[in-house]
């Protein structure tokens, strides 16, 4: 842990499974001198994640883990979390379900975001089943990750309003810049009560 203005800024690992931007807005705010936080290291279940460039612009330490087989895979990550000596993990776009086991050994401590309004729209293709359901409003959720899909605590919510000529686009690309502005700030507030 690296120490600034007295406070212990604790190391975050991120787990991407592709485009990486919840990734490279956690890595410029960690950059300020009011984070919490450091991005340690990144890990993907898939080598051409674009994410991963963000990680090697910024040198920070990446794995690129076959997932082949879970267990072998979930081994593997842990390895590599105890060795950086990391005390919190972000999911930001991992499209990996952890193991209970897993979780367990890091209970508490790994977050997620997740582009709806949970407890509605648990799992995939969030905005098109939201639009289907002309639902009014949508948004994005943080929240701890337990042994249950898109279940656990809720950290960080924020909502707006879905207009006429909104599509599946349109609330994709208004709800990821929000997440991207807020996921940070959330982890803040979320290591402040840690
Ligand atoms: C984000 O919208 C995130 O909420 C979603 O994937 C996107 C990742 O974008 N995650 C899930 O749907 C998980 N169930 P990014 O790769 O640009 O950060």
């Amino acid at each position: 842990m690296k120490k600034l203005n007295g406070i212990n800024k604790k190391n975050i690992a991120v787990f991407i499974s592709g485009r990486g931007s919840n990734l490279k807005s956690l890595i410029k705010y960690s950059k300020l001198k009011k984070s919490r936080f450091n991005v340690k290291l990144v890990i993907t279940n898939k080598k051409e994640a674009k994410g991963l460039g963000y990680a090697k612009k910024n040198k920070i330490t990446n794995f690129a883990v076959n997932y082949k087989n879970k267990n072998i895979a979930e081994k593997k990550i842990l390895f590599f979390l105890r060795k950086n000596k990391i005390n919190i993990i972000c999911l930001a776009g991992f499209m990996k379900i952890l193991s209970g086991k897993f979780i367990k050994k890091f209970k508490g401590k790994i977050l997620n975001t997740h582009p709806s309004l949970l407890p509605k729209y648990k799992g995939l293709n969030t905005h098109q089943r939201v639009i289907n359901d002309k639902e009014k409003y949508s948004g994005f959720t943080i929240h701890l990750v337990n042994e249950k899909l898109d279940s656990g605590k809720k950290i960080f919510q924020k909502k707006i309003r879905i207009l006429k000529k909104d599509n599946v686009k349109t609330l994709e690309k208004k709800i990821l810049k929000l997440e991207n502005k807020y996921y940070p700030i959330a982890l803040s507030r979320f290591l402040i009560n840690l």
